[in-house]
Formats: C-alpha cells, structure tokens, sequence
C-alpha cells in the first residue's frame, strides 16, 4: 500500500447481489490504494453472513468503513430489499457490522456511494443543477444530486415501465435474461431514461453499474434527448463512494 501520513484515506465495501468487493481508498483522488479484495456474497445472503464476509474483505484496515447495500438505508437501517434477502429490512447494519467486525462503518445505499463518488471524481463533477447517476446492474440503482449534494434513497428504478418495474425491463441482469442484443438494450433504457427525463429534467445523466464497461457497444445508440454520459468510474463508483461517505 503507497500512502504518507498526510494522505486522506478511506476504506470502502461494495456488496451486491455475486460478490463483495472493498478496498482502501485515497480520499484525494479517488484511486483505489490496492488491488480490490473481492469475496462471493454467500448464498442465502443473510446479514449475518454477509458481515462476516464483510469483515474478511475488510483485513486488517481498523478505521471507518464505508459499506453499500442495495437497499433504502436510514441511520444505518436498512429499510428495503427489493434484491437482496427479505430479511434485511429492519437490519441494524451498522451496529451488526460493528458486532462481527468490531469495525465501525457507515452504511448506504449503493447506487447513492456510486452516485457521490461521481460528484466528487467522476462525470457529475462541477455539474450545477440536478445530476441523475443510474447505475444498470442486477436491478436498477439511481442518485439524485443537486449542485453536487446528494439527496439520499431516491429508488427511482422501482418506476413502471410498460407495465413493469422498470429495473426488470432495463437493468443488466433484464438484458442477460432477454438475450437482448445492444440495440434491444439500448431502445429499453432510452424508453427508461426519457421516462426519468420527462418526470425530473437533470442537467446530465450518468450511466454506471456493471454494464458501464461496456458503454462503447450501446451508448451511440440511445434516442434522448438529456445528456447521457458514462461513469467516470466504471464499477468501482461504489467503493469510493461509501469511503467518502465514511469520512463524514
Ligand atoms: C434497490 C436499490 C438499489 C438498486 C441497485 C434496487 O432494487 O431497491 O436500493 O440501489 O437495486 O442495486
């Protein structure tokens, strides 16, 4: 690990629906200060499973935490669990990552850790105005960021879409299970992102999660009119975002 004493430096953890992943985070820049440790999330993905897992992927780092879940997270409660195991919701997470850990952590929803990591490093950066971060994975996760402040739990994946929750139309894991090819993809998440455009008109909307690293295939051939760029920081947004986050 390279770092001096006078370097601002985090940890993050990001869990989702196949792995967790987590790394030290130079608060500066937003690089990450080692190689990702990235750990299965075990199956059934319980919250005592999941932190003890957690604390693996943790080491021997002894400060704060940051930790993402896919969920509605309120003073470290989490409030949802839309695709995580039901018995989240009402979960202590802080005070149970405490407990197995013994590390303190501040807990936050993951597409909010990605959609601050952006504001700060990445492509909403010096974006006045309202900044949409959406992040396309294993459901749908979204940031709302007004004039780089964020305004925290917005589900805005849980929108309908065709009659459907829009995160089972136009996530990643929709266009895996659909077999869609790049075009069917992209017209599903340009009737999503005009659907989001119409409702909230952001100045930008930042397009992030697992399939971000693909945006060369797919993103010439959205039809909308907003500004539709790619994360700055591919999938990684979520570490950083929840080390930020943990700084306080
Ligand atoms: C959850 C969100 C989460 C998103 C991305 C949704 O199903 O409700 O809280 O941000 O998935 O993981």
């Amino acid at each position: 690990m390279r770092y001096d004493r006078s370097m601002r430096r985090g940890f993050g953890v990001d869990v989702g629906g196949s792995g967790i992943k987590g790394a030290p985070v130079d608060l500066d820049t937003g690089a990450l200060l080692a190689e990702r440790v990235r750990s299965p999330t075990p199956q059934p993905a319980t919250p005592g499973a999941v932190a003890r897992v957690v604390g693996e992927v943790i080491g021997p780092y002894d400060g704060v935490v940051g930790m993402t879940l896919p969920a509605v997270v309120q003073g470290g409660v989490a409030r949802t669990a839309a695709n995580i195991d039901p018995s989240w919701v009402g979960t202590d997470v802080a005070g149970l990552v405490h407990q197995v850990t013994g590390r303190r952590a501040v807990v936050v929803n993951d597409a909010d850790a990605a959609g601050v990591a952006e504001a700060r490093y990445g492509a909403a950066r010096d974006v006045d105005g309202l900044v949409l971060v959406l992040t396309l994975g294993t459901g749908i996760g979204s940031a709302l960021l007004v004039d780089g402040r964020l305004v925290p739990n917005s589900e805005l994946g849980h929108l309908q879409l065709d009659g459907h929750l829009a995160e089972h139309r136009a996530s990643d894991a929709a266009r895996k299970r659909d077999d869609l090819s790049w075009e069917e993809f992209a017209e599903r998440v340009s009737r999503y992102v005009r659907h989001v455009d119409l409702l909230l008109h952001p100045r930008r909307v930042v397009l992030g999660g697992g399939v971000s690293k693909k945006s060369a295939k797919w993103l010439h051939l959205l039809d909308v009119e907003v500004e539709v760029v790619p994360a700055g920081l591919l999938n990684e947004a979520g570490i950083v975002g929840a080390a930020l986050l943990a700084e306080g």
